[in-house]
Parts: structure tokens; C-alpha cells; sequence
């Protein structure tokens, strides 16, 4: 691979000789001078000749860097390409050079920028920083590996520290010179990063809901595993509920990604990849709805709910939580509601404390 790049390192400076003798041999000096004795044509012609030889012996057939009207020239150099190396051959010397070069210029990335630690939430934010997001208007802003803005480059990640997400990286390779030692792992992997934490009921539905409104606009595609980043750091699970809520809409357990398998700074690369890190931003509230009634949707049928004929009626149901956020007096709230509710016809209140209700429990408490 060393000689293959040194050729052509060289090449230039043999392609200078060849035009000097190429303008020595059309110059007046060889073909408008009769009186100049016959063997200076012929050592003209010879050092022509020689020169050629040289160049073809040691030049790749690919870099076709003369072309001169003189059959009989490019019939020797055939010649000569078809005893010496062949063209296969040579693209497949040339291509092995290649791609070495490429294993070796897959570049890591710091998955936690710092420089961008003061807008950690803004545009490209500090996660993945040197990557821009699709995003097309009113839907989800996403990155998708591989694709069209990724030149077809797979990312890679050499992710499993869960201290320090400025300790772990990125990086795109495609996928015929993957970085060395690389793990591919086949199928589709959700990449999430998430600002609060993946237990938060809220902070880690926001997470999930992107990647909800890419399934539904991707035909429905599962994903083969979940990799889950807080602030670049690795992490290995979700708050039941949310867990929960993600079986219900993907159809199965979920499979959260630990490396368990992969050495300390190994990288693995993804068949394809879907990264999300702006949570539910850049959603139109229609989009949004629609994620929302497709996560109830399946979480009815999860439960084994169905829902009944209720156009006529209001349901209304207050969950109350415990914790310093929680009301004062609940009974004093409760009774407000209730004293509004029964100045509406048809209006249903239920109260619930959710922090212990089952995921289902809850999901039928909606339907009372
Ligand atoms: C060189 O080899 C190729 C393929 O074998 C053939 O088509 C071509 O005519 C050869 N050239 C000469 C000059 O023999
Ligand atoms: C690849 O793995 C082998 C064996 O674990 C190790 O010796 C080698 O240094 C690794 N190469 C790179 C580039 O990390
Ligand atoms: C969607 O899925 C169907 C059936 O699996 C497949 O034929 C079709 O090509 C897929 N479309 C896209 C855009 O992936
Ligand atoms: C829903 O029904 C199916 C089959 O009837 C049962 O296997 C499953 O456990 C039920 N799910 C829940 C959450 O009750
Ligand atoms: C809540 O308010 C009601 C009515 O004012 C009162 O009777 C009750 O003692 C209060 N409960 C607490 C825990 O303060
Ligand atoms: C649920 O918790 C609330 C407050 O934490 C309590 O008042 C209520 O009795 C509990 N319900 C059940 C069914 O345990």
C-alpha cells in the first residue's frame, strides 16, 4: 500500500519529463530542420520511446496523465500494461490503500461538547455538537445514519462511560472501513439524549415522544435497541412508567443497550441509527396530538382496555402527587373541582393518587 501511494506521490514529476520530451520531439528541431543529420530524429524519437516505457512500467493504468495521436505508442504501452499489472488488480491494490486511509481517518468526537456547555439545549446543543438535525416543518428533529447528510457514513460510538459524557465519543465511518476493531451491530438503534432523566414521568416521556412521531412516519419501524445518554453519559434504564409506555407502543420489552459486550473505548457501529436530543421540539401541537393518541391508543390496548361510547360525557380526573409539589389540602382542592364539575352536564370527576397505581391502573382510571 506504502509503493502505491509513493507512486503517485511520484507521478507528477514524471509527467513534467514527458511533456519537455514531447516538446522536444514536435519542436522544429526534429521535424522542420532537414538539415540536421537523421540520428538526431532517431535518438529523439528513442529517448521518446524510453521515456514512455519508463512511464508505463511505473505508472498506474488509472492515471491517464498523456494521450498522444501515435497508435503505435499506445500499443506498446497496452502491451506493456497487460504483461505488468492489471487493471483489476491494480483497483484492487488502489482500493485497499484507500480504505486503509479511511479505517484511519475515522475521526472520535467528544459525545458532550464543552465548548457548547452555555447553550447545551440550542441548536446543534453541546451532545453530537458537529451534527445538524433533519427536521422538516412542524415534525420531529432527528439524525439518521446512515443517509443522504451522512454520505452514507454509519455512526459509530465509543460511548459506556457513565460519569463523564465528555469521556465518550462519535464518529461517522462508512461502512467498508469501519475504525479498527469495531463492533457492527446490526439493525435499528434509537439514540436519545435526554437534559432531566429518563425516571421523571414527563422529562422522560418528552425523550420517548420523538422518537414515537419517527416510528410513525418511518412505516412503523421497531427499533433493535435503545442506547440512552444524560448529558453524554451513559444510562441503562428508564422509570418504570416510561418503560412501560414505550412496550405498550414498540410491541415488546425494550432492549436498552449497556456495551456489556464491548471493551472500554472499543467502538461500536450502528447498521443504522436514528439520534434524537430535542425531545418534542420543533412538534406542531397536531403532531403532537397525533403521538399522543397513537402512546393511548396503545396503552389501552396493552391494558386490555377498550373504550366505550362516552361523546356525551366529560370525564375528568384530578391525580394527585405526594412530595413538596403536592397540594397543601387536597380536600379543599378536590371539593373545588367537584363543586365545578356539577355545574356541567355530564361531568365525571375522579380523583387518584398516581405514584401508586399500576401503569394500567392509571390507563383505566382515565376510562371511569
Ligand atoms: C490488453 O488486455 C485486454 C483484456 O485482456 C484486451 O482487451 C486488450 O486488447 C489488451 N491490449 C493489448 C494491447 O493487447
Ligand atoms: C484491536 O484489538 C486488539 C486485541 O484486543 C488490540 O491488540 C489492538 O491494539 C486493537 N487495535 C486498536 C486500533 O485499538
Ligand atoms: C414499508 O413496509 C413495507 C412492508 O414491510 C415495505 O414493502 C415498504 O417498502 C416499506 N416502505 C418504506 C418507505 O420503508
Ligand atoms: C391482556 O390480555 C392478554 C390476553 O387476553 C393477556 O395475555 C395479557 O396479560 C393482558 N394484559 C394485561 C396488562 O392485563
Ligand atoms: C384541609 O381543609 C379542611 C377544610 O378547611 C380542614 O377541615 C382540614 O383539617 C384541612 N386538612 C389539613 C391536612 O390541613
Ligand atoms: C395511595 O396513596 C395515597 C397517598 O399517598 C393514599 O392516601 C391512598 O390511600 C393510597 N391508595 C392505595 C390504594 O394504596
Amino acid at each position: 500500500m506504502t509503493r502505491i501511494s509513493a507512486e503517485i506521490g511520484k507521478s507528477p514529476k514524471k509527467h513534467q519529463h514527458i511533456e519537455y520530451s514531447q516538446r522536444s520531439l514536435f519542436s522544429p528541431i526534429c521535424f522542420y530542420s532537414p538539415k540536421l543529420p537523421i540520428f538526431i530524429l532517431v535518438t529523439c524519437v528513442t529517448l521518446f520511446i524510453l521515456l514512455n516505457i519508463r512511464f508505463s512500467l511505473q505508472t498506474p493504468p488509472s492515471f491517464p496523465t498523456f494521450s498522444l495521436p501515435w497508435t503505435l505508442m499506445s500499443q506498446w504501452q497496452n502491451a506493456i500494461f497487460n504483461s505488468t499489472i492489471t487493471s483489476t488488480n491494480y483497483a484492487n491494490e488502489l482500493n485497499s490503500a484507500y480504505l486503509y486511509k479511511l479505517h484511519q481517518s475515522v475521526t472520535f468526537l467528544p459525545l458532550k461538547d464543552l465548548r457548547y456547555a452555555h447553550a447545551a439545549l440550542n441548536g446543534h446543543t453541546w451532545f453530537m455538537s458537529s451534527m445538524y438535525d433533519t427536521h422538516q416543518e412542524g415534525d420531529v428533529h432527528f439524525q439518521q445514519f446512515p443517509s443522504q447528510s451522512s454520505q452514507g457514513r454509519l455512526l459509530c460510538l465509543k460511548g459506556k462511560d457513565t460519569h463523564d459524557g465528555s469521556w465518550n465519543s462519535y464518529a461517522l465511518a462508512w461502512p467498508e472501513a469501519l475504525p479498527h476493531n469495531a463492533t457492527f451491530m446490526k439493525g435499528l438503534t434509537f439514540v436519545s439524549y435526554n437534559h432531566y432523566n429518563y425516571e421523571n414521568l414527563w422529562h422522560g416521556l418528552s425523550a420517548m415522544v420523538p422518537f414515537v412521531a419517527w416510528h410513525k412516519n418511518n412505516n412503523c419501524s421497531l427499533p433493535t435497541r435503545w442506547v440512552l445518554y444524560h448529558w453524554g453519559e451513559l444510562r441503562f434504564k428508564m422509570g418504570l412508567w416510561v418503560k412501560t409506555m414505550m412496550e405498550a407502543t414498540f410491541g415488546g420489552p425494550l432492549n436498552i443497550e449497556g456495551f456489556d459486550e464491548i471493551d472500554e473505548n472499543m467502538p461500536a457501529c450502528f447498521e443504522k441509527a436514528v439520534v434524537m436530543r430535542h425531545n418534542e421540539g420543533g412538534m406542531s401541537r397536531e403532531r403532537r396530538m397525533e403521538v399522543y393518541d397513537l402512546l393511548r391508543c396503545n396503552a389501552r390496548i396493552y391494558c386490555n382496555v377498550s373504550l366505550k361510547d362516552r361523546s356525551n360525557e366529560i370525564g375528568m380526573t384530578l391525580f394527585m402527587r405526594t412530595g413538596p409539589r403536592s397540594f397543601k389540602n387536597e380536600t379543599i382542592v378536590t371539593e373545588i373541582f367537584y363543586k365545578e364539575c356539577a355545574k356541567v352536564e355530564g361531568c365525571r370527576l375522579m380523583v387518584a393518587h398516581s405514584n401508586n397505581l399500576s401503569f394500567c391502573e392509571q390507563v383505566k382510571c382515565l376510562l371511569i
